[in-house]
């Protein structure tokens, strides 16, 4: 099934390619877009880490694109936990403070998590309800310390195993069970925030269908006992090249609970390279996988519409350079190094400014 590229996108990606025919080697920064969150009635995100916003140039930017802030890591349990089992909120507060100071919404990630096994719970591993009550502890200290802070919450970061096939195996589904550590999660998060949309969020959602389907049945599985759920996040990590149609698609299925929708970390790489220079038609197909993404998630019902948020600001903050190093000029966001807008963004600006 087939995305129908409506002919204003066709447009849209169609003028920011030409910004960016010359090839890749240095991307030309286009005609600066509008704010992108002056385009939309949902709020455009960002994440960020604590130590670039006491940069000027990069704050400012900012708060001039964006209207939401996710913690890229410190307002996970890695940051916030300590060994003896004290709490550290300094950074996160900080975040916090330059969302309201900058009037953003704040989109709080993540309270439990499969890669997040913290000593203070390693300790207390097959000890039952102390397990229990610690884990009930910190999410009802956490979420309540940004309680009419953060608007939402990931409740739980990545459920199902990367096979797609099941959920996975972690210290919180051993401890509390499969399913009921992530209702649990949902009615402590509920406790604590009533206010708050609380998020299951996963990623590869649109590169694999089973995973996908497990996805969902755990949601109706949650759903039908009355977690309470109330969105659903799917990060889109993708690469230029993902088949097309294949967002639209992921989108529509997880649309189908009529939940809210969180296009929650966007990055699109330019793929494995380590050619000196890109072929000139990567960067191309990027800019059109852009406006095809802000076409997918536009074509949600406009209630469903819950944020489309970016995972970093310029290319040099990507996670995608550092991951395991792989990637180390990969190019995947909206401004180049220097804060200029690229032809990505203008791709995303010119579809929101058409149908926000
Ligand atoms: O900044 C500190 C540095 O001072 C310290 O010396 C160093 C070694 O301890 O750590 C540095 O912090 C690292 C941080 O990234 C900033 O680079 C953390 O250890 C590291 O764990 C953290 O990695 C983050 C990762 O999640 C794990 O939390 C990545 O930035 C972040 O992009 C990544 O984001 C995830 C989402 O949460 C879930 N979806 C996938 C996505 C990408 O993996």
């Amino acid at each position: 099934m087939t995305t129908k590229i409506t002919r204003r996108s066709a447009i849209a990606s169609a003028l920011a390619l030409t910004a960016c025919s010359q090839g890749a080697k240095s991307q030309p920064a286009v005609t600066p877009p509008p704010p992108l969150r002056t385009l939309t009635p949902f709020p455009i995100g960002c994440c960020v880490q604590e130590r670039w916003l006491h940069e000027p140039e990069y704050a400012d930017l900012l708060g001039e694109q964006f209207s939401q802030l996710t913690a890229e890591w410190e307002m996970k349990m890695e940051y916030i936990l300590r060994e003896d089992g004290g709490f550290k909120f300094d950074r996160p507060d900080s975040i916090a403070s330059f969302a309201k100071a900058r009037d953003m919404a704040l989109h709080g990630h993540a309270l439990i998590w499969y890669a997040n096994e913290n000593d203070a719970f390693k300790r207390l591993d097959g000890r039952g309800k102390p397990f229990a009550d610690a884990y009930r502890n910190y999410i009802l200290a956490v979420v309540g310390r940004y309680r009419g802070q953060a608007r939402s919450w990931d409740v739980v970061n990545e459920p199902i195993a990367d096979d797609g096939e099941r959920l996975r195996d972690c210290l919180w589904s051993r401890n509390l069970g499969v399913d009921d550590h992530i209702a649990l999660a949902l009615e402590h998060a509920h406790e604590a925030d009533p206010n708050a949309v609380l998020f299951l969020n996963d990623y590869h959602l649109e590169l694999k269908p089973n995973k996908r389907a497990t996805f969902m049945r755990l949601i109706e599985r949650l759903l039908k006992r009355g977690a309470p759920l109330s969105g659903i996040g799917t990060q889109t990590h993708i690469d230029y090249d993902l088949p097309q149609g294949a967002v639209a698609e992921a989108l529509r299925d997880l649309a189908s609970f009529g939940l809210p929708i969180h296009l929650s970390e966007l990055d699109i790489s330019l793929g494995d390279h380590y050619l000196p220079a890109l072929p000139g038609d990567r960067v191309k197909r990027q800019v059109a996988k852009y406006a095809e993404v802000a076409e997918a998630f536009m074509a949600l019902p406009a209630r469903q519409r819950f944020a489309f948020t970016i995972w970093g600001l310029r290319d040099d903050n990507t996670w995608l350079r550092g991951n395991s190093g792989q990637r180390p000029k990969d190019q995947p966001l909206l401004f180049d190094e220097a804060g200029k807008a690229k032809a990505t963004c203008r791709a995303l600006a010119d579809v929101f400014g058409q149908r926000g």
